[in-house]
């Protein structure tokens, strides 16, 4: 029986009194609209801790565009169906009121990595998921909390905002879940056209292609041909393709540079904004 909750006291006295009993948290924060990528990390959990909280909450503070936000998936009743024999113990869905009675304003300080990317044509973005991610671990104290690759350059002002803060948390890391076609699973999926659904594969395969023969270029040279490669297709109009050290985010001159690199990719196909990225080396 998955229990459910929407106050942050009813949540903290679930959570504490599995903690008392010596169990440990796993906890996997989400947005909703739970789809197979989303369950992978839950079922992870469920094999790695005692106990698992699911946090389904769309974060208003971290949507920087009001269509995007009014038009984001809501079904609670579906998520919790969905929920239903992965592992999870109790679902944690508050109101924006529950969560921020009043605005948070902090301002993180997360250098170069809140500048890049997503962070560009997104302002405000990373600032706003951290806001949520760090009152979601003061209200559940998780011993382990998972996110997904998918969300590459989330990840790592995750794991940046945990050692500012020192939260005592272990921060894991989850492989991109994707479609047979390679399309990555996203709750924006659901509002592609068949005729859009169709060509969105294009983004895994320009980058699986790079994986393959990247060393045959410079790295600006690859940025070229994936922006290409995606461009092609007429469904398609590239916000943006980097190429940048999986620690630093930042972009580089050679592959030398650096110890492990990542293309990340943010493209639009009609008026769903897509990303994806790949690992290198
Ligand atoms: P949401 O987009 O719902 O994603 C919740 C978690 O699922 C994130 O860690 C995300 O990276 C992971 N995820 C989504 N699609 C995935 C896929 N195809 N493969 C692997 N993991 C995937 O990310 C957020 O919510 C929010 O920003 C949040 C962290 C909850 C803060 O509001």
């Amino acid at each position: 029986m998955i229990n459910l909750t929407h106050t942050i006291t009813e949540t903290q006295t679930a959570i504490q009194k599995q903690i008392s009993e010596g169990k440990t948290i796993g906890f996997v924060p989400t947005m909703g609209a739970l789809h197979e990528g989303h369950l992978t990390l839950i079922r992870r959990a469920a094999l790695e801790n005692d106990f698992v909280v699911v946090s389904i909450f769309v974060n208003p503070i971290q949507f920087n565009n009001p269509e995007d936000l009014a038009k984001y998936p809501r079904n609670l009743n579906a998520d919790i169906q969905q929920l239903e024999g992965t592992g999870c113990n109790l679902v944690f869905a508050p109101t924006a009121d529950e969560m921020y009675p009043e605005p948070d304003l902090t301002e993180f300080d997360f250098g170069q990595l809140d500048k890049v990317m997503e962070g560009k044509f997104r302002p405000g973005h990373f600032n706003g998921v951290a806001i949520a991610v760090k009152r979601l671990f003061e209200i559940v104290t998780p011993t382990k909390a998972y996110f997904g690759e998918k969300d590459f350059q989330q990840l790592a002002i995750i794991n940046k905002m945990v050692s500012l803060l020192q939260i005592p948390v272990e921060i894991v890391p989850c492989p991109i879940v994707r479609e047979t076609d390679g399309l990555a699973m996203s709750s924006r999926n659901a509002r592609l056209t068949p005729e859009q659904r169709a060509e969105a594969p294009v983004i895994f395969k320009a980058l699986s292609s790079v994986k393959e023969n990247y060393s045959w270029f410079i790295p600006d040279g690859v940025k070229q041909l994936v922006t290409g490669e995606i461009q092609e297709n007429h469904y398609f109009r590239v916000e943006y393709v980097s190429i940048v050290d999986t620690e630093t985010l930042l972009p580089f001159e050679d592959w030398q540079d650096v110890e492990h690199a990542v293309v990340c990719v943010a493209a639009f196909i009609g008026k769903v904004r897509l990303i994806d990225n790949i690992v290198l080396y």
